[in-house]
């Protein structure tokens, strides 16, 4: 895999932690961050990565290596760049991508960044231009603050004003340099990005983000627009129209790749599926015919009746963050109901089970990996949290997973995984932790220090 526009590789770094059979190189013009992504490869002695400082517009050719890519990854990149290097990120995938590789660009996208540009025309008129980024970052947030007092709440107009600029009085100080004070910031429609893209021997495969919360059009809306007669783009811009789309995170192939349309059920009959929804019906009936009510993240309600359906999400929820194959879960539904004395599940509802595996996964509430989690790990007697999961928890506010999900520490869950270094056992981390935090109850520690030790488990972010 190659990444444009790397940073100090924290996204890099941790696939290439994960994936030490794979190759890869990360590319950024800034030498800062370059040293500082060799440096933390070197500390959690990860091998598979390499980092080359140069600029997309002139990359050192001899460092990128002559292999073609699987993947090239752009994030962050592309609507803040000028158009040369613009140019130069769609000229490098389609040079540096294997023939039957994909590329996936992030970007800024339209409509919903025009009121986001005005937001940013307004607070670019109102720094000073010449004043440190962090100055700057001060004048814009101070002036938002204002515009939000004045603002008038009787035109939906103020409403969405007052909105947008409560996002910019919230948002990291780093962020809204990047974003709201960044010398270029481009916003495309979806069609121009693919018209652009097409000029450089590559063509749009998909989203990578369809099944995140910004990208869910409710299903009724989607049918209507298909009785006004949208279909494909039209369609999908006039999704983007409606759900006020800001980003937009774009898989491209080249032009000459073989492309076959798929429904993504062979892809899952060969993967494993993975997901947590709680159900709090109390008792919980299993048998066909009892509606439980099944919540996940966003908001997101299911209804079920039919018994294999609720054993199956009952028997994946149990086993999360790990997942289980089809054909596996098949099989533990029909053990699940007939160990509780109901009749064994019919085909069909057995064969259905794909389908709304696939229903959850586009409603981001299912993850679909190639390659099996497994089971919780066994912590040893003095567990020793993994070198990637040290170093994030000595510089920042999470860990990455192996699937590359975050997982969110608070300051107590940082200085236990640090404390897990394999020289101390559970009672004695207790014990460090307790020395960093005299103000929380020791029992209340005592809970937490478990808990990340078992998160630490069942992620994988153990050593041995
Ligand atoms: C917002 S950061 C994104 C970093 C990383 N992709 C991420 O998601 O965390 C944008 C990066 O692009 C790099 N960049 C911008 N213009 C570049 C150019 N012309 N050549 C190489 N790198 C560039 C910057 O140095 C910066 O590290």
């Amino acid at each position: 895999m190659l990444e444009l526009g790397c940073g100090d590789g924290a996204n890099l770094l941790a696939l290439a932690f994960y994936a030490p059979g794979c190759r890869f190189v990360g590319l950024d013009g800034s030498e800062s961050h370059i040293a500082q992504a060799r440096r933390v490869a070197a500390e959690i002695g990860v091998h598979n990565v390499s980092f080359v400082a140069a600029d997309l517009r002139d990359p050192a050719e001899e460092q990128l290596g002559a292999e073609p890519f699987d993947y090239v990854l752009c994030h962050g990149v592309l609507s803040w760049v000028p158009a040369d290097a613009q140019r130069a990120i769609f000229e490098r995938c389609r040079t540096s991508l294997a023939p039957d590789g994909l590329a996936c660009i992030s970007y800024n996208a339209l409509p919903g960044w025009r009121v986001r540009g005005l937001v940013r025309e307004v607070l670019m008129r109102a720094v000073d231009p010449d004043a440190p980024p962090l100055e700057r970052a001060r004048q814009a947030k101070a002036h938002a603050a204002a515009i939000i007092t004045l603002s008038t709440e009787a035109h939906p107009y103020g409403l969405l004003l007052a909105r947008e600029m409560r996002l910019v009085t919230q948002c990291r100080d780093a962020y809204l340099v990047h974003e709201y004070l960044a010398p270029h910031n481009e916003a495309f429609w979806l069609r121009d990005l693919i018209d652009r893209v097409r000029g450089h021997g590559l063509a749009y495969v998909a989203e990578s983000s369809f099944n995140r919360p910004d990208g869910q059009p409710v299903p009724t809306t989607i049918e209507a627009l298909g009785s006004l007669g949208l279909a494909s783009l039209a369609l999908e811009e006039t999704l983007d129209v409606l759900l006020y789309r800001q980003f937009r995170s774009s898989v491209l192939c080249r032009e000459s790749a073989a492309r076959h349309a798929s429904h993504g059920r062979d892809m899952l009959e060969r993967a494993e599926v993975a997901l947590v929804l709680e159900a709090r019906g109390d008792p919980f009936r299993l048998e066909d015919g009892a509606i439980e009510t099944f919540h996940g993240q966003h908001g997101f309600q299911l209804d079920a009746s039919d018994a294999a359906l609720k054993a199956a999400l009952v028997l994946l929820s149990s086993r999360w963050p790990a997942g289980l194959d089809l054909e596996t879960l098949r099989v533990e539904v029909e053990r699940l109901l007939v160990g509780h004395g109901l009749p064994p599940p019919r085909l069909d509802d057995l064969d259905d089970l794909g389908a709304c595996a696939l229903e959850l996964y586009r409603a981001g509430q299912a993850d679909v990996r190639l390659t099996p989690m497994g089971p919780s790990q066994v912590p040893e007697e003095r567990p020793r949290a993994h070198a990637l999961a040290r170093h994030e928890a000595r510089t920042g506010k999470w860990l990455t997973s192996k699937p590359h999900v975050t997982l969110p520490l608070d300051a107590v869950a940082r200085s236990a995984v640090l404390a897990f270094d394999g020289s101390r056992t559970v009672d004695e981390v207790v014990d460090a932790v307790a020395r960093e935090h005299e103000s929380t109850p020791h029992d209340a520690l005592a809970g937490q220090v478990r808990s990340t030790l078992q998160m630490l488990a069942r992620w994988h972010c153990l050593e041995g």
